[in-house]
């Protein structure tokens, strides 16, 4: 950094007036933007890694009345630009830095210049914390315009840095599907590599808006496709994925009809998702007005017995005895590892060594359970008790037996919790498809048991009410031709709901039919209004698909009141983001012919009587109706 910025600063400051003497020789694109436009050229780097760009009198403060200096940057064919302001000060009189002092970016050209019909992408203006200081070209042609007005308020202006990035690493691998935009398909057999890489349209430049891109995976039989998406960066929002205009979906399968597996949004990092078949199809959609920089991601074929891995076989009952005997009877314990594949078993228990006597001493043990598709890991402990020397360890920190839960969260593995003493944890469960548990002692314990639990490889996330819907990752459909009253509640209820998770349920009532929800437990880990920046979990209710503003999202301990809906359709969304656990909710709901509170007016004359409310019926009764449901 300090030998950068010294070979900056050592650079003539340029004046307006050289600058411009400057640009008679070099503006051979003169079609601009409004007759008495100046315009700068940066071709070369000249042998240099990178080249350097700033506000005429930089550091000084600029001039006011600068109509119009274009600052046009080309690169060679195949080559696209990088701009990065390193220092920006011009005055900020209005927000949307639409006049005054500004910056505006042209960054998808297919030729060095613009004209007053050409589309811009962004205007910039204010302190260096207000913008976005990196920008990418799409082509090799990248302009802005820099404008000042009468006002001088001393501003300094930018200075900033441009490179020249070669077009192919940013190129998607696989066939490009003629007559369409960004349709692509990667056939394992015709490409010759079984991984590769895979961007958003214009990568790393911003998106296009309303597009809808294809990427096809199809393997041989025997193959299995992983994705990774290493960087996912769409229009920063606080909207669950399900009404979010830029999204990306994951279907298992060989088209956009397949089950959905992932669903994602927002900013993400290193999510890995892996199909159970041999074909994977992603959907990118771009709908919001500010479209962002899209994502990098790869794929990779792999082969069916390459998972679960040679080296990583599950340790059958013999081998455990036998490193358990060579772990008491040689020195330095190795790590025992255990890999569970949700290919070898479904369901199945675990349990610490010599379980249900006393385990050995300093002993390691890894177990990995890895699925895939929309598999999620369970954990239910039937047996917990580890040695403990004293109460101090609350938090089961520090060199005491525990039990330790980790899963991966954008690409960085995290620990869910510790487990010590003999309180049976809670019943847990992965936010991907995988998760891993370790177990450590240090103690020569007499009387302890160790642990036993269950695992299960589910793909309904511990939701057993309703109708699965497969066009979701985790979307439950609730009809009322079905059932017209019933219980639901948050993935793996009653135990922590996995994190960063998203689940829907969608309720269908008869046309004459409204929708009332009564909360028995809630535990949504957050703090009102329950928004993003807030680090909150939250559930949502709608009376339509999209976002409902007359309900407030809630989050908290406290229960929500009992919820009737306006029509014969409602929705009720579950977030949580990649922090803090609750357990989450259970509620109770009931379709009711609805009869219109005035006609019952107007036929009976009785004012109050609303006979769809539940909170008229007596709490005995909704007691009843609880039993009669379970
Ligand atoms: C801009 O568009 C208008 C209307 O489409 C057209 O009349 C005009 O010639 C265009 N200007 C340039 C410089 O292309
Ligand atoms: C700009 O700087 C000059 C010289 O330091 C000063 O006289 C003037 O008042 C400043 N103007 C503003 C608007 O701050
Ligand atoms: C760009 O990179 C590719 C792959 O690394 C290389 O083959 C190609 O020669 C490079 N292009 C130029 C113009 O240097
Ligand atoms: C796509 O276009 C290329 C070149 O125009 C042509 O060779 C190829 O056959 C076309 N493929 C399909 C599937 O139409
Ligand atoms: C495919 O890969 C093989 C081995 O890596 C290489 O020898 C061959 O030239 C490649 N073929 C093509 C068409 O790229
Ligand atoms: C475990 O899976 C088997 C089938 O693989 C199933 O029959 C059994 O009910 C499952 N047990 C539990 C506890 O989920
Ligand atoms: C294993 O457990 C049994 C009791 O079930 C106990 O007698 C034995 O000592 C334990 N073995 C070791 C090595 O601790
Ligand atoms: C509800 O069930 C009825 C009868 O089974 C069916 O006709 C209707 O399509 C279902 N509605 C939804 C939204 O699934
Ligand atoms: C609740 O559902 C059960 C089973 O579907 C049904 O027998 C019962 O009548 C329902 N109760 C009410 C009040 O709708």
């Amino acid at each position: 950094m300090g030998t950068r910025r010294k070979k900056i600063m050592s650079q003539p400051v340029l004046f307006l007036t050289e600058l411009l003497s400057l640009l008679s020789s070099h503006c051979i694109f003169v079609a601009a933007v409004s007759a008495d436009c100046k315009c700068i050229v940066f071709d070369s780097t000249y042998g240099k890694e990178y080249g350097v760009f700033k506000s005429p009198n930089w550091p000084v403060p600029y001039e006011d009345n600068i109509n119009c200096l274009l600052y046009t940057f080309i690169s060679e064919q195949n080559y696209l630009i990088k701009l990065v302001f390193d220092e920006f000060d011009l005055g900020k009189s209005n927000l949307r830095c639409k006049y005054g002092d500004y910056v505006k970016l042209y960054l998808h050209l297919k030729e060095p210049l613009v004209n007053q019909n050409t589309s811009h992408n962004t205007f910039l203006c204010g302190k260096l914390s207000d913008i976005q200081q990196t920008h990418y070209s799409s082509g090799s042609a990248l302009i802005f315009e820099f404008h000042t007005d009468w006002r001088h308020e001393n501003n300094t202006g930018f200075r900033g840095t441009f490179r020249f990035l070669n077009k192919t690493l940013f190129q998607t691998v696989g066939e490009h599907q003629n007559g369409t935009k960004c349709d692509y398909k990667f056939i394992s057999e015709k490409i010759n590599q079984s991984k590769g890489r895979f961007f958003s349209p214009q990568y790393p430049s911003t998106y296009p808006k309303d597009v809808e891109c294809s990427y096809q995976f199809i393997g041989r039989q025997n193959e299995r496709v992983k994705i990774i998406f290493e960087q996912v960066h769409l229009q920063k929002s606080d909207l669950s994925c399900l009404n979010d205009p830029d999204n990306i979906e994951i279907h298992d399968g060989d088209s956009a009809e397949s089950p959905v597996i992932e669903h994602l949004c927002n900013i993400n990092t290193f999510v890995e998702t892996v199909s159970t078949g041999p074909e994977l199809y992603i959907v990118f959609r771009s709908q919001s007005h500010f479209p962002s920089q899209g994502f990098k991601a790869t794929f990779q074929f792999e082969d069916d017995s390459t998972f679960g891995g040679d080296t990583e076989t599950p340790l059958m009952e013999p081998d455990r005895r036998k490193l358990y005997q060579e772990i008491t009877t040689a020195g330095p314990t190795p790590p025992c590892i255990q890999t569970i594949d949700s290919d070898n078993s479904k369901n199945g228990t675990f349990t610490s060594s010599n379980y249900s006597g006393p385990y050995p001493v300093n002993i390691h043990c890894v177990y990995h359970f890895t699925g895939r598709g929309r598999e999620r890991v369970q954990i239910l402990f039937t047996d917990f008790d580890l040695y403990l020397p004293s109460d101090e360890a609350k938090d089961c920190e520090g060199p005491i037996d525990a039990v330790m839960v980790f899963i991966t969260i954008n690409g960085q593995k995290e620990r869910l919790n510790n487990f010590c003493g003999n309180n049976l944890p809670p019943q847990l469960m992965s936010n991907g498809p995988s998760m891993t548990v370790e177990f450590k002692s240090y103690q020569t314990p007499s009387n302890v048991k160790g642990f036993r639990a269950i695992y299960r490889f589910v793909t309904n996330f511990g939701i057993t009410a309703g109708v699965q819907d497969p066009q979701q990752v985790c979307g439950f459909i609730f009809n009322s031709t079905v059932r017209t009253n019933g219980t639901f509640t948050s993935p793996n209820y009653p135990g922590l709901y996995p994190r960063a998770t998203e689940c829907h349920y969608f309720f269908y009532g008869k046309g004459s039919e409204r929708l009332t929800l009564t909360f028995a437990y809630f535990d949504v880990e957050g703090v009102s209004p329950c928004t993003t920046d807030l680090a909150s979990d939250f559930v949502e209710f709608s009376n339509f698909r999209t976002v409902d503003r007359k309900i407030p999202r809630h989050c908290g301990g406290k229960k929500p009141k009992i919820i009737e809906s306006d029509g014969d359709f409602f929705r009720v969304a579950f977030k949580s983001n990649g922090k803090f656990d609750g357990t989450g909710f259970e509620a109770f709901y009931q379709f009711r012919n609805y009869v219109d509170p005035l006609t019952v007016k107007r036929i009976s004359g009785v004012a109050s009587l609303n006979p769809w409310k539940v909170s008229t019926l007596s709490p005995l009764l909704l007691i009843t109706l609880w039993l009669m449901v379970l």
